[in-house]
């Protein structure tokens, strides 16, 4: 079976957009590859070292989401980048053959720079961040991995990097391939890209009465002023969204009614928030369980850390021996 690797940074609780966006996606794809998911801890340290407290809370909280959306611990391999050393290791050695140039070109490097004002990224760390990745990556010898197309230079530079290992030492490491599945890129509550440091999500752990009480706060077509005038479906945010998470005959009468004041925005906005409850219910469910179980879902993490381990170590020795610093 083809191998996938992809990690996520410990944001914490994930929103709708981070499942439309990629969660759904792993869930997919654990029953077709062998699959490693990590959380990207380190990677969070390299901007966020000033304050590590909340790393831990923020780690169990994303991986209760994700064996909440259905991530698998019997289908894939869970894990946390910092219980396994061997990312570090190979980290420096692919460090050592890195050369600066092409950290300098990397285009999120100095966008980020460049737009980030609130914490000192100036450090070594930072800027060796998509070293760090091209070592979870070949790590485990990964043929695909599936990011957002943000991720496409890192994934380059992964590939670079893996070829240059291979001229130096003797093939080990296959050149990954980024693996960019079509998805949803979800708008949201405030009509920008739903996003966390927006404040316009939608949680996957939110209950029904805070999902009804966030979509009634939306706005709607903003032409539409009485609920007698005739509204316009392609020019509203709650529409739209109603479509993406509704059945289509349901949108398609909701949107003719729309257009002829037959309903009104508030029994559109009560359509939609219906609609999303009923879509994240078997989540919810899923994550009271886990919520109540934290201790399993801790284990679960350290389970597959150790999995992951045995893995990296093997391929580590295999990289030793390339190098000759085996002993
Ligand atoms: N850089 C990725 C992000 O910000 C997270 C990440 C770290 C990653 N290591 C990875 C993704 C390895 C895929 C594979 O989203």
């Amino acid at each position: 079976m083809k191998r996938i690797v992809s990690g996520m940074r410990p944001t914490g609780k994930l929103h709708l957009g981070n499942y439309e966006g990629a969660l759904k996606n792993w869930v997919k794809l654990q029953d077709q590859y062998q699959c490693f998911f990590f959380v990207a801890d380190w990677h969070a340290l390299t901007s966020d070292y000033a304050d590590t407290s909340k790393i831990k809370e923020n780690t169990l909280a994303m991986v209760t989401d994700w064996l909440a959306a259905g991530l698998d611990p019997n289908k894939c391999v869970i894990f946390a980048q910092s219980l396994v050393p061997q990312h570090a290791e190979l980290h420096l050695i692919f460090s050592t053959l890195t050369p600066l140039g092409w950290l300098e070109r990397v285009p999120t490097y100095k966008e980020m720079r460049e737009n980030i004002t609130d914490k000192d990224i100036g450090n070594y760390a930072f800027f060796g961040y998509p070293v760090l990745q091209a070592a979870d990556i070949c790590m485990y010898k990964a043929d695909y991995v599936p990011v957002g197309k943000d991720q496409a230079a890192h994934i380059e530079l992964t590939r670079e990097i893996a070829r240059r290992f291979n001229q130096f030492y003797g093939d080990v490491f296959p050149e990954p391939q980024a693996l960019h599945t079509e998805v949803l890129q979800l708008t949201g509550l405030d009509g920008r890209k739903m996003s966390k440091s927006y404040n316009n999500t939608i949680e996957l752990a939110d209950a029904p009465d805070v999902i009804q009480a966030k979509v009634r706060k939306m706005i709607t077509d903003r032409t539409r002023i009485k609920r007698t005038d005739p509204g316009h479906p392609e020019d509203c945010d709650v529409c739209k969204m109603h479509r993406l998470f509704a059945p289509a005959a349901v949108a398609d009468q909701f949107d003719a009614d729309c257009r002829g004041a037959g309903v009104g925005c508030v029994d559109r906005k009560r359509a939609l928030a219906d609609s999303l409850i009923e879509y994240l219910a078997p989540i919810t469910e899923r994550l009271n369980y886990y919520r109540d179980h934290q201790d399993e879902v801790r284990d679960i993490l350290l389970e597959g850390s150790k999995k992951a381990q045995a893995e990296a170590e093997r391929i580590m020795a295999e990289v030793r021996s390339a190098m000759k610093i085996d002993w």
